[in-house]
């Protein structure tokens, strides 16, 4: 078995030691030629983790261990999914939840792709201005901590259901592992105890995650052991029982008691009548470097996959050269900058709003689009609108007008990895609580709740925790799903599987995976490089380039001259990926090291 695991510390040192990151050829990358990483990242994995048959890549080693142990115990890439995302509830309650949702895109190897779509939704009583007080203000704290907080978690009903359509195993045998982790517990890593005391003061408003979280009070070190008993009973429950424990039985009798007793919204029927989709993919195609490219991504409630083949689309016909090259950078961020603006004004819950995803993805309107960049100077975001989306052939004028703009925001904590199996059936997945430790309440049934009802666009015209401009179409409703960013994606190359992607990091999940696919389609860059290289970020409003502590200043000075604002940031995304060596078939695991990001396989 092969596996890295990456500390903190390493990534703090890293950052503080790069000055920038070399330039990269402009081709697609074919096995014999694959390009050192960008930068000297002293700590960081430089090369890819190698393996012929399956591979597991995710934030933590635990759940890339438990993973691993379904494939090789014969398990599909789908059996192993499942195990990965029960095992990261229990070893990433930051974001690995059965109290949230997510998003899991699968490709088989016979090439039939399914989006399983998980996102929670919003309760019955659940209302357009439920945040807002009589004073007309916005109360932002009780849409993000607390029980008002938690939309119906998708997560269990999502995971059985992509188990029973794709998977060869029973759930009892994929969440051994899990329950193990569970009852028996596991180390508390350097990063987990650090995090657990900056997320204090909101775990310890709530008895239960202060006594499994906090210790009450005590706090973890690095290297104690964490037992979740009540974590452990209700995944035994769900083990036996199925889904039907989690929505009709004791766990959802135990659930709906909490928010009874907290003042939360959900209720027995709200867990009875919610229901995991199964959507069409989005799909796109791209020539690179003599090669034929086919992006297969996630559909609304996500905004992501849109947003990735509209900037892929504008993209096409603009030659990047690396990211040490500010004509490539300016013109990335522009492209950005004008999907922002279309997520801001058209994207909601599909089942309920009529989306324009067909213009928003046709490449006749990319051009358009496009033909808006000034390749020299920095547009204004004042001036950027949403544009008016047709596919070809079809005019401008008969689109739908864009919505009424308002605006939303981002948290600090989701979580994503990729599985893909021997005979090569392959898994992207974004799970999510929204906010780290989501609303940071703990339910009787020992999991974390999510936050996810602040997606929602919570007051029209307002932006929310992420700085993001929604539409009234994303307008908190009774059983709506909130508009997401997670966008996990897989790249096919000559029609064969080639990169499976997608991040975390609120709406910069969207940039962190558009860069990681052109670094890899476009760049031909060594798999662990096109994760390592350093990302930006502009989401049309606030209208600034974010950059990483580790972009070059070189181009920070050169945006600020062609008219960009620039903010520096720490870290953005955590991408866990797989590639494919196109000569040999190798497995070849990129986890991020800016977590602990761990990829192994066999
Ligand atoms: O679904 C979404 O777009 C957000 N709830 C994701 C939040 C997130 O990624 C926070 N993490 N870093």
């Amino acid at each position: 078995m092969l596996a890295h695991r990456f500390c903190k510390v390493c990534a703090v040192l890293f950052a503080a030691l790069i000055s920038g990151a070399a330039p990269v050829a402009v081709r697609a990358q074919a096995a014999t030629e694959l390009h050192p990483p960008a930068g000297s990242r002293d700590g960081w994995p430089q090369q890819a983790v190698r393996a012929a048959h399956g591979m597991v890549a995710t934030d933590e080693a635990l759940a890339s261990r438990a993973g691993l142990e379904i494939l090789q115990r014969g398990g599909n890439a789908v059996d192993a999914a499942v195990a990965t995302s029960f095992a990261l509830a229990v070893v990433e309650p930051a974001a690995g939840n059965i109290g949230g949702g997510g998003f899991m895109l699968v490709r088989l190897a016979d090439g039939r792709t399914t989006f399983f779509d998980y996102r929670e939704m919003a309760p019955g009583k659940a209302s357009r201005d439920m945040y807002i007080g009589a004073d007309g203000k916005l109360d932002q704290q009780a849409s993000a901590v607390g029980m008002r907080a938690v939309a119906v978690p998708g997560t269990v009903a999502g995971l059985e259901l992509a188990l029973k359509t794709y998977g060869t195993m029973k759930l009892a045998a994929v969440m051994t592992p899990a329950i193990r982790l569970a009852e028996d517990g596991f180390p508390v890593s350097e990063r987990f105890a650090s995090e657990l005391q900056s997320q204090r003061p909101g775990l310890q408003r709530f008895a239960l995650s202060r006594r499994i979280f906090l210790k009450d009070g005590a706090m973890f070190r690095a290297g104690e052991t964490l037992r979740q008993p009540e974590l452990a009973a209700t995944l035994k429950r769900i083990a036996k029982l199925g889904a039907a424990d989690f929505y009709r039985g004791e766990t959802a009798r135990l659930l709906a008691d909490d928010m009874a007793r907290l003042g939360g919204l959900i209720t027995l029927e709200d867990l009875a009548n919610y229901q995991p989709k199964t959507r069409e993919v989005l799909r796109a195609k791209y020539s690179s470097d003599g090669h034929s490219w086919e992006v297969i991504t996630a559909p609304p409630p996500s905004s992501g996959g849109v947003a990735v083949i509209e900037a892929l689309n504008m993209l096409q016909a603009i030659p990047l050269k690396s990211w040490n090259d500010v004509e490539s950078v300016h013109m990335v961020a522009e492209v950005m900058r004008r999907i922002f603006a279309d997520r801001a004004a058209y994207l909601a819950d599909p089942d309920f709003a009529s989306v324009p995803v067909a213009g928003l993805t046709d490449a006749c309107y990319a051009k358009e689009v496009a033909a808006t960049i000034d390749p020299r100077h920095a547009s204004s975001s004042k001036e950027i609108r949403a544009g008016t989306p047709h596919a070809c052939g079809i005019s401008a004028e008969s689109a739908t007008p864009p919505q009424t703009m308002v605006s939303l925001g981002e948290g600090p904590h989701t979580t994503h990895f990729s599985v893909v199996d021997a005979a090569g059936n392959a898994i992207a997945c974004t799970t999510t609580l929204n906010n780290s430790y989501g609303s940071h309440v703990t339910s009787s049934a020992g999991f974390l709740l999510n936050n996810e009802m602040d997606d929602f666009t919570t007051q029209p015209g307002l932006p929310n925790g992420f700085n993001l401009i929604q539409s009234e179409a994303n307008a908190i409703a009774p059983r709506h799903r909130p508009l997401s960013s997670m966008t996990p994606t897989i790249v096919l190359r000559d029609g064969k599987l080639s990169f499976v992607t997608g991040s975390p990091g609120g709406p910069t999940i969207i940039s962190a995976t558009l860069l990681s696919i052109l670094n890899w389609m476009r760049f031909g860059m060594e798999a662990q490089a096109a994760i390592n290289a350093p990302r930006f970020h502009h989401q049309w409003l606030p209208d600034r380039v974010l950059l990483e502590r580790d972009f070059p200043t070189g181009i920070e000075s050169a945006l600020n001259a062609r008219g960009h604002e620039t903010q520096r940031i720490n870290r953005m995304g955590t991408v866990n990926a797989i590639a494919i060596d196109p000569a040999t078939g190798d497995r070849l695991g990129a986890a991020d090291p800016r977590h602990d990001g761990s990829a192994q396989g066999y």
